[in-house]
């Protein structure tokens, strides 16, 4: 074993020897390897080495131990400038100093523990207490508390479950101890506000993140003591989450670019898209912003329609919301289906079509006169005159997109050419007599 370069006990064969400056401070359990050092001191803080070498000429195993030693806290003190004061004249230093290591000082006025503001400061790690401009209300006791990790008068608050964050709602368990005769009555402060709570074990349900501490008091000594405070995150659990802001205007629409948000109440850590179950990466059309907050496409094609999910999740908790996003476009490939001709007397019967979402209304005209308002057209006994182009026009109110046709106005809807054969000009089909038409 070693503490630096020094050596404090070597094993070899049996034969133990031991430093000098260790003698009757150390005991080496050649079995376990494990050394025990007594009589500790503050220098004996350090970096601990052991090597083992299990037999000549192997490979030796090493380890490594930190031994921290702490001195108790003793000879506390409290010095002070001046103690005859003039309100609003003058300032008042009170220093407090004692024996010990890593010293941690808390100072109460009358009990109540003194918190930094404009006339009051903490300076120097906490052990010296400034009062500027003194009031006649600061008249009082004054107390230096001081404390480390060993002093024996310390107040130890254990917290259970122990974790790094909590989530909203759940209970947590603080319980506070301390060494005292009689036994120690205790406070408990959240963010150095005293709470209504006594006892010294304590049941919350976690509402806020904060500083929770607790004070312990001796009833025949009169004192104070308290402990370090311990911070504890509390997490939201309802993450709450909307995919678009503006959902009731929102309407996607082919060939624009879109975004969806994602946002949510509480504390996130995490966000993640998804289509269908499928994580969804970045793309030429589709990017990220703040974090995944926004999914932005650039160009929405019909091929995006889909059900989205944005999942938000922190350590305590994860949520999903979904979209269901149904592309708006169209009308494209307007077709008419019938007959290219009908016989005078008989039914004409034409259905248009289009590919639209949501589906396109249609308006039939010929020669400029409308004639129906539905994709089917029927007309029952057809006349020579019914012959002739049948125009059917679809329109999307939301893609408003068959107002944006070409010069005449008809790119979106479809034409049809209709001929019209009397019983005699049937006749005389063989000889070609008749003329078909098919415009688009
Ligand atoms: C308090 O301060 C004022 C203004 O500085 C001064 O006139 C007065 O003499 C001081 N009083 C005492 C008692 O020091
Ligand atoms: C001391 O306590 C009194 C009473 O609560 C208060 O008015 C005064 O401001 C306190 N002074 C300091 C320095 O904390
Ligand atoms: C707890 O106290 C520390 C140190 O004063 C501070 O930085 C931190 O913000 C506090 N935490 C909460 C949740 O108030
Ligand atoms: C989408 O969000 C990004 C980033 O916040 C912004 O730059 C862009 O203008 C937004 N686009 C639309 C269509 O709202």
């Amino acid at each position: 074993w070693n503490k630096g370069t020094t050596n404090i006990v070597t094993s070899v064969a049996g034969d133990i020897l031991i430093n000098p400056n260790y003698k009757d401070r150390v005991t080496l359990n050649v079995l376990t390897g494990s050394l025990e050092l007594r009589n500790l001191a503050v220098s004996d803080t350090g970096e601990y080495g052991v090597s083992i070498t299990p037999t000549a000429g192997d490979a030796s195993i090493t380890g490594q131990a930190t031994l921290n030693v702490y001195e108790p806290v003793t000879n506390v003190r409290i010095t002070t400038n001046n103690t005859d004061l003039v309100e609003f004249n003058d300032t008042v230093r009170l220093s407090c100093s004692a024996s010990g290591s890593s010293l941690s000082f808390l100072w109460f006025n009358d009990s109540v523990e003194v918190t930094a503001s404009d006339r009051v400061r903490i300076t120097d790690g906490g052990a010296t207490l400034t009062i500027v401009t003194v009031l006649r209300y600061d008249q009082g006791s004054y107390t230096c508390e001081v404390s480390n990790l060993v002093s024996s008068n310390r107040v130890r608050l254990t917290i259970s479950p122990s974790a790094e964050y909590y989530g909203e709602g759940s209970v947590v368990s603080f319980s506070c101890s301390a060494d005292s005769r009689p036994e120690a009555q205790f406070r408990w402060f959240i963010n150095g506000e005293m709470s209504s709570s006594t006892g010294a074990q304590i049941n919350l349900v976690m509402e806020q993140s904060g500083n929770y501490s607790c004070r312990a008091f001796n009833s025949k000594t009169l004192r104070y003591t308290t402990s370090q405070p311990e911070e504890i995150s509390v997490l939201s659990k309802n993450i709450s989450g909307s995919t678009n802001k503006k959902t009731y205007r929102f309407i996607p629409v082919e060939g624009t670019s879109v975004n969806l948000t994602c946002d949510a109440s509480g504390s996130i850590f995490t966000r993640k898209w998804m289509i269908s179950g499928v994580e969804l990466k970045p793309s030429e059309n589709i990017v990220f912003h703040e974090e995944k907050r926004v999914l932005s496409f650039r160009n929405l094609t019909r091929k995006d329609d889909g059900r989205y999910t944005c999942r938000i999740s922190n350590p305590v908790s994860s949520q999903s919301v979904n979209y269901t996003m149904n592309v708006n476009y169209g009308p494209d490939s307007v077709q008419i289906s019938g007959p290219m001709e009908v016989q005078e007397g008989s039914t004409l019967k034409l259905s248009c079509s289009a590919e639209s979402v949501p589906t396109a209304k249609y308006t039939w005209t010929k020669d400029g006169t409308t004639l129906g308002q539905s994709h089917e057209y029927t007309k029952d006994n057809i006349k020579f005159s019914d012959g002739g182009e049948y125009i059917c026009q679809a329109t999307n109110d939301i893609t408003m997109k068959s107002s944006e046709a070409s010069p005449t106005g008809l790119s979106t809807g479809a034409v049809i050419g209709i001929t019209v054969a009397s019983l005699a000009a049937v006749a005389g089909a063989a000889t070609g007599a008749f003329y078909m038409f098919k415009h688009k």
